[in-house]
């Protein structure tokens, strides 16, 4: 790396995601890092994915609404990544460009769990996706909240009418959870996989312990 390089990075802010199957708490321990950043004075944004920008969430709309007509698994790939090409143009690149740290409610971790081990997409098509829409850029740490789905279902389930994603089947969100534990321990500098079936207060300690890594 050049000297201009070192400065470059070294300006360049922070990427963090939040990961976890339905109802495993991202909403509470997004905020538990939110308040962690403003506490350090750290300039961020809060961000989520699918969406992020207007046109992202009309994306977004689309992808969790019911439809007669059956979404084929790689129109649903391709919507994600559609979503997440305007969400970075439009949002994460340039905050992270003027030094700000984005916290980002799932990414592309999400779309090899979902999409990869939930649909049986294959990783090689999901991975040449990723490169395509995101150039080197990936997060610089992610924090996966493990539950089994059984208590994460039903945790959601209490909150809102299910959209399309949270009415599949069990055994969807089973596939969903190995690969997010296969991600996280292919990764593991990158990524922590934290118990959610504990209380939230042990959860968020562990969340902001793993916070300490990019502090
Ligand atoms: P949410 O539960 O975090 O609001 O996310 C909406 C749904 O979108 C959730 O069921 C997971 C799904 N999803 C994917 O299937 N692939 C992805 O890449 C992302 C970001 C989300």
């Amino acid at each position: 790396m050049t000297q201009g390089e070192h400065a470059q990075n070294a300006a360049r802010g922070r990427f963090i995601t939040l990961e976890g199957g339905e109802g495993a708490g991202k909403t509470s321990n997004l905020l538990a890092i939110t308040q962690r950043l403003r506490e350090r004075g750290i300039d961020h944004i809060v961000t989520r994915e699918p969406g992020g920008t207007p046109l992202a969430e009309d994306i977004r709309a689309l992808l969790l609404r019911h439809h007669e007509e059956r979404m084929c698994e790689m129109t649903e790939l391709l919507l994600i990544f559609a979503a997440r090409a305007q969400h970075l143009d439009q949002v994460i690149r340039p905050a992270l460009e003027a030094g700000k740290w984005v916290v980002s409610d799932r990414f592309t971790d999400a779309t090899y769990a979902y999409q990869g081990g939930g649909r049986g997409l294959n990783q090689h098509t999901i991975a040449s996706l990723e490169s395509l829409v995101q150039g080197a850029l990936r997060p610089d740490l992610t924090v996966i909240l493990d539950l089994a789905p059984l208590i994460g279902l039903e945790r959601a389930r209490k909150r809102a009418s299910l959209d399309r994603f949270e009415q599949e089947k069990l055994e969807f969100f089973d596939r969903v959870r190995a690969s997010y534990c296969e991600r996280a321990a292919a990764e593991p500098d990158r990524c922590v996989l934290i118990d959610a079936s504990r209380t939230l207060e042990e959860v968020q300690r562990d969340v902001l312990s793993a916070l300490e890594r990019v502090l």
